[in-house]
């Protein structure tokens, strides 16, 4: 893009793709402890925890890019506050694959996104050997702070310096690199724990395996399993991602065939095998929380709508519905073999729309509206509500209001009356998931921080900014030390005397 044409975008309030790629860059160096400065606003004393956030951090290697940026070795940052001070830290996962390829200075690995390894087609057929990757998601289970990505098992992290333990089998509830989500949710109202960390792993194929577990995350017993189910569901199974109520956890199976074959053949990465069809049924797969009221029944499944979802929001049960919100997609979104990651068409890329499904347990039926057409991803409620009715939820949207373009601005939408309001970075500045941090002292739901890693393209470096959770005022920024590419991701922790 010339200048006058960057200048003309910028006045129009229009990204400018340069702006927007520019945040994809490898990322030289590991901090630990360094400093934060408030650039902006004011440091907030009442914040006491760590942000941790995960993604990709190497999109390069020799020369050769990544397809996708999502076949990126894991990157965690850790923004630490207390007393109003804050400090960063940053490291690699330390996986296996990252250390070989590190020495080697190539990828040695194919990527499930349609990454290939150098040398065309006859260095990549009959190679189904992939790496564990751990760049998904980050949240702390016990003493440890586990690294996730969703086909392999958890790496375990010192929460404190982030330095990497290594592969976990969560004291032998695993079996090695066994298939854990990277979706994991807490649940803050279990009578069983205080806090209670429920999530899933998948074994797919022509039958596919759920194996539900949930573990508590609080008091002596932290990081011991509590509960612990599989069930079988017909079919291959793409789950990246689940919600919970008090006594169901819920899964949106969707209507999607895997063609491996270009895959073994070299062509193409298995995610790029993946393709909505025509003749399958999306379905509910609706799992009996061993912890809830229907424990050891078997899974109730419902016919479920049209569309591809990666991200549910939350779940809650009413008298016979389960209520669930999800970002639809009307197909599954992937980047072609011969497209550029850093230089894709959005217009042309299928948007995610906040939609609701009613689920009828009874009458074994559910119905789909739409809360929202505007295009958004990663969205959050206030922790403390999930499995029960949130009124609120706060996500990553487009600065228009239509068509799809990057994720420029913060909305809060209320999810009954749809109310709306923005806090928006454009022109120049991308933002990531939002993590909401409820207020100590507050029992209303929308009363806390939220806390952003926004990618400032007019500086080319990366910021934490601090909105109200409320008004999505403006509070602070900081500007950080390294530059993290567009990331995945995080959770938030509190410091540990709280
Ligand atoms: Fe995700």
């Amino acid at each position: 893009m010339t200048s006058l044409q960057e200048k003309q975008s910028i006045k129009n309030n229009q990204f400018n793709k340069e702006d927007w790629s520019s945040a994809y860059q490898n990322v030289e160096l590991e901090l630990e402890n360094k400093n934060l400065e408030v650039t902006q606003g004011n440091s907030i004393k009442e914040l006491n925890g760590t942000l941790f956030k995960n993604g990709p951090g190497i999109l390069e290697r020799d020369g050769q890019w990544l397809h996708h940026p999502f076949d990126g070795d894991g990157m965690i940052s850790a923004i630490n506050f207390k007393d109003g001070k804050a400090t960063f830290t940053n490291k690699f996962v330390k996986t296996k694959g990252y250390l070989e390829e590190k020495k080697k200075n190539k990828f040695l690995y194919r990527g499930v996104f349609g990454t290939q390894k150098k040398g065309g087609i006859l260095n990549n057929v009959l190679d189904l050997n992939f790496k564990n990757i751990a760049n998904t998601h980050v949240i702390k289970l016990g003493d440890e702070l586990l690294a996730l990505w969703e086909a392999a098992g958890p790496h375990a992290l010192d929460p404190k310096n982030l330095e990497t333990i290594g592969l976990t089998t969560l004291k032998g509830v695993l079996k090695k690199n066994e298939a854990f989500s990277a979706h994991p949710k807490i649940d803050l109202n279990s009578k069983y724990s205080k806090e209670v960390l429920v999530t899933f792993g998948v074994q797919t194929g022509p039958q596919s395996t759920i194996r539900l577990m949930e573990f508590s995350n609080k008091g002596n017993k932290a990081g011991e399993i509590l509960f612990d189910r599989k069930d079988k569901l017909n079919g291959f199974a793409f789950l990246h991602d689940f919600a919970i109520t008090t006594n169901w956890a819920i899964f949106l199976q969707n209507a999607i065939d895997f063609n491996p074959l270009p895959f073994v053949m070299g062509q193409k990465g298995a995610a790029q095998c993946l393709k909505s069809s025509p003749n399958k049924k999306a379905k509910f797969f609706i799992v009996p929380r061993d912890s809830g009221l229907y424990r050891g029944k078997p899974p109730v499944i419902i016919d479920a709508p049209e569309g591809f979802v990666f991200h549910h929001v939350n779940a809650y049960e009413d008298e016979e519905n389960i209520v669930l919100d999800s970002i639809f997609y009307d197909d599954f979104p992937s980047v072609g073999p011969d497209e550029d990651f850093r230089d894709i068409d959005f217009e042309k890329y299928p948007a995610g729309k906040l939609k609701r499904s009613i689920i009828n347990l009874k009458s074994r039926y559910s119905e789909l509206s739409t809360i929202s057409e505007q295009t958004c991803e990663f969205a959050v409620i206030n922790p403390k509500f999930t499995g029960i009715k949130a009124t609120h939820s706060w996500m990553a949207c487009t600065n228009a209001k239509s068509g799809n373009a990057p994720l420029q601005a913060i909305k809060k939408i209320n999810l009954d009356t749809k109310e709306e309001i923005f806090w928006s970075a454009a022109p120049r500045g991308f933002v990531s998931e939002p993590i909401m941090v409820p207020k100590t002292n507050s029992k209303k739901e929308d009363e806390g921080y939220l806390l952003i890693l926004v990618w400032n393209g007019a500086r080319r470096g990366s910021d934490l900014i601090i909105l109200d959770s409320k008004n999505l005022e403006h509070l602070s920024t900081y500007e950080l030390p390294i530059n993290i590419p567009h990331g995945l991701h995080g959770s938030w922790s509190n410091n540990e005397e709280d």
